[in-house]
């Protein structure tokens, strides 16, 4: 498979086999998040992985409750991913706030997607979370009170054949130009 195949075939997967996850994989998954590149090279990250079957269930009820109700069906992803945003690099920070850019949400965002792309490699179904209760997921992971969990990664195995649609997404004459932003379609 090419990286493109591997594009084209990931998909937000929210329907997850009862089968768990073997550590080595995951291990590949976070190698490929490790090597992400950063803004001054600051990889302001860390992954917390919730495996453990009493843990995951705490965090799960914990994240997903009342109004981030809608998220619960990650309660039946066999494995969590919190991706901790740590403070960046100096540099990174005042970089920052000279452009008005959070560079490190584009950091996180990068790693995470390296992580969603390996685990496609390797059969795995994985669907981003932005939709959860922080406070919550920080105090049962014993995250320090500084740092942000800006996204969860649910993953597992799952079945391909139930979400085979194709993806919807915006035709490339709408939001490509070469050379000037006039040539971009409506
Ligand atoms: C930053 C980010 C946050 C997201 N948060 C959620 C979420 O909380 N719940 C959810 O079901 N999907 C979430 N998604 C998945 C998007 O809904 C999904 O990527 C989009 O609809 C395109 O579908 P696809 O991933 O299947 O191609 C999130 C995606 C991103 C990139």
């Amino acid at each position: 498979m090419t990286l493109l195949d591997i594009i084209k075939h990931r998909r937000s997967v929210r329907h997850f086999l009862d089968r768990p996850v073997e550590r080595e994989k995951i291990m590949l998954c976070l190698e490929a998040a490790r090597l992400a590149p950063s803004a001054c090279n600051s990889q302001p990250w860390k992954f917390i992985i919730v495996d453990d079957e009493e843990m995951k269930d705490r965090l799960c009820h914990a994240a997903f409750s009342g109004v981030y109700s809608i998220t619960s069906f990650a309660k039946k992803a066999p494995l969590i991913v919190a991706v901790v945003s740590e403070k960046a690099k100096f540099l990174e920070r005042i970089g920052g706030l000279i452009r008005d850019t959070r560079f490190y949400l584009i950091d996180i965002g990068i790693a995470t997607e390296h992580f969603i792309l390996q685990a496609e490699e390797l059969g795995l179904g994985t669907c981003w979370l932005g939709w959860f209760n922080e406070g919550a997921v920080k105090t049962i992971l014993k995250i320090p009170k500084d740092r942000r969990v800006d996204i969860l990664i649910a993953v597992g195995y799952y079945d391909r054949g139930k979400i085979d649609q194709p993806h919807k997404r915006e035709p490339m004459e709408k939001i490509t130009a070469f050379n000037s932003y006039d040539g971009v379609g409506e």
